[in-house]
């Protein structure tokens, strides 16, 4: 017999087609709306995998009901939203998507640092509205981006990958890690700080560390106080990293000048959200890894671990290896 597996959202075709090969496939089929709990926790009982977003949350409560589960593929690099400790207590790989989408993440990180650096949101709608009324010396005026100091808070894949394009801009990169990365300084010239001195020497401060007990409002009052008055601020790894009351505070009262953001504590972030009250906040909608192609490559990737762990196989990326049960 074929193994059950529940797809929680609309998945790209191919990634879908190679899972109907090889397994039983029941779908929650909106594209725009996640899977209600109690559709997920009824059809968690009879799933063998599951193929899951960071929308869904995968909690103890879920996996007491997951009797048959034997592997959570996450299509996305971060999972914080799975409690990979109570997988494995109860012998679950959880696997994730990382590598095919660092690329993309950087592009969008460096999209939204020239963004928020030169105010491009600003100045579209200021177009649009019709308010363009002549050439103004300083009129729409943001902070240079070529030459100036970029502070990387997380250099993994995706950090080194926005330190590589940093240098097409001659910037000088700082970076702060929790393990110093002697091969990165050599061969992109970054140089390791602490995060207090990275905070305190940016021009602009990005944010790329997974989003773990340890970095929940790793930047706070404390920290944004610590930033020239001029800094930006970009996060586009989780929201939770940032504390969003103290951001707010900290734009509000031009102790930094912008910020960025693709993440949010709470998503999808309410309109009425204060943060996004301010002109200086350029805000996305968790679209980081959002080109066709690298949504596509993602899918398959989960897809693949999936028929991996189900046919017995270790799967290429498991987050935590001691889940495998022996
Ligand atoms: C997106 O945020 C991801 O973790 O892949
Ligand atoms: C601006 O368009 C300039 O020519 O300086």
């Amino acid at each position: 017999v074929k193994p059950n597996v529940y797809i929680t959202r609309k998945i790209p075709e191919p990634a879908l087609a190679r899972l109907r090969e090889a397994c039983d496939i029941s779908m929650w089929e909106e594209e725009d709306i996640p899977v209600p709990r109690e559709i997920l926790e009824r059809e968690i009982t009879k799933a063998d995998g599951l193929f899951c977003l960071l929308t869904e949350t995968i909690d103890e409560a879920l996996l007491e009901k997951a009797e048959k589960l034997r592997v959570i593929s996450q299509m996305a690099v971060g999972y914080n939203n799975i409690d990979v400790h109570a997988a494995s207590r109860r012998g679950i790989v959880v696997t994730h998507t990382p590598g095919v989408l660092t690329e993309t993440t950087a592009d969008l990180t460096f999209a939204l640092l020239l963004a928020t650096a030169r105010r491009l949101v600003e100045a579209e709608h200021f177009l649009r509205r019709g308010e363009w009324k002549t050439w103004s010396p300083m009129l729409l005026t943001g902070r240079d981006v070529f030459g100036a100091t970029l502070g990387i808070i997380g250099l993994g894949r995706i950090g080194e990958a926005v330190a590589r394009r940093a240098k097409g801009f001659d910037m000088k990169v700082l970076y702060y890690n929790r393990n110093r990365k002697p091969e990165a300084e050599k061969s992109l010239g970054v140089i390791y700080t602490d995060l207090d001195s990275l905070l305190q020497e940016s021009d602009f401060v990005c944010v790329l560390t997974p989003y773990t007990p340890q970095t929940r409002d790793l930047i706070g009052e404390r920290e944004l106080a610590l930033m020239k008055d001029t800094a930006v601020l970009i996060n586009t790894a989780r929201g939770g990293i940032v504390n969003e009351a103290a951001l707010y505070s900290a734009l509000k009262n031009g102790r930094i000048w912008a910020a960025g953001l693709d993440v949010f504590e709470q998503e999808p972030v309410s309109p009425d959200h204060p943060l996004l009250s301010l002109p200086n906040v350029v805000a996305l909608p968790h679209i980081g890894s959002a080109s066709v192609q690298t949504r596509i490559k993602m899918a398959m990737m989960a897809a693949n671990h999936l028929l991996q762990a189900l046919r017995g196989q270790v799967p290429d990326y498991v987050v935590h290896p001691d889940a495998i049960k022996k």
